[in-house]
């Protein structure tokens, strides 16, 4: 292949891989794929959030029928500690914080270790451009904990494993 037909191969790898980001449900609305196959490895392309308002959810949640007695603690802290970035139930909020029931946060790629670090250190801005997390101080480890559990029983409901 000459140099041509492969950067014309590697732009369309890109918009292809772009397409399953932005709309790869075929639902044709402005969210985003949470569940989305467009991710390989750790590394994305943060999909373009321009139509949705800013502070509007990102991803549709379904939650579960049930969630384990953690999980609902769990939820309780999250919505009072992390909501108002991450959104109600972590279906994200644009331009805050992204969602964390999203393939990109599956376990394979940010385990469980990424919900303690994550409040007790900050997170520099790299998936999204929603800028830095600042550090979240006044959570035991046992709350983080539950934070986890939480989000892993939601993921689990919208096929993020
Ligand atoms: C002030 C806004 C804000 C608050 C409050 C906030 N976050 Fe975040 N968080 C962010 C942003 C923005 C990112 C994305 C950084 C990036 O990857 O670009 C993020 C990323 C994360 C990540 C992914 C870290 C990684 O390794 O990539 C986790 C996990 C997380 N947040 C958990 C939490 C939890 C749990 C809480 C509540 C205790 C919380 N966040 C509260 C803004 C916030």
């Amino acid at each position: 292949m000459n140099k041509t037909a492969l950067a014309i191969v590697a732009v369309l790898a890109i918009a292809g891989g772009y397409a399953l980001w932005t709309d790869g449900a075929g639902t044709g609305g402005a969210k985003t794929d949470g569940a989305g196959t467009g991710v390989t490895g750790h590394s994305m392309v943060p999909p373009d959030t321009s139509g949705i308002a800013t502070g509007g959810a990102l991803v549709d949640v379904v939650l579960p029928a049930s969630l384990s007695a953690p999980a609902r603690t769990g939820r309780q802290i999250f919505n009072l500690a992390c909501a108002s970035c991450h959104g109600t139930d972590a279906a994200g909020r644009n331009g805050k914080g992204p969602p964390l029931i999203h393939r990109i946060y599956e376990p394979g790629h940010h385990g469980d270790q990424a919900f303690m670090m994550a409040p007790r250190n900050g997170v520099r801005a790299h998936h999204w451009k929603f800028g830095n997390m600042p550090p979240i101080p006044g959570l035991s480890d046992g709350d983080l904990k539950q934070i986890a559990r939480f989000v892993r029983e939601v993921q689990a409901a919208n096929g993020i494993n």
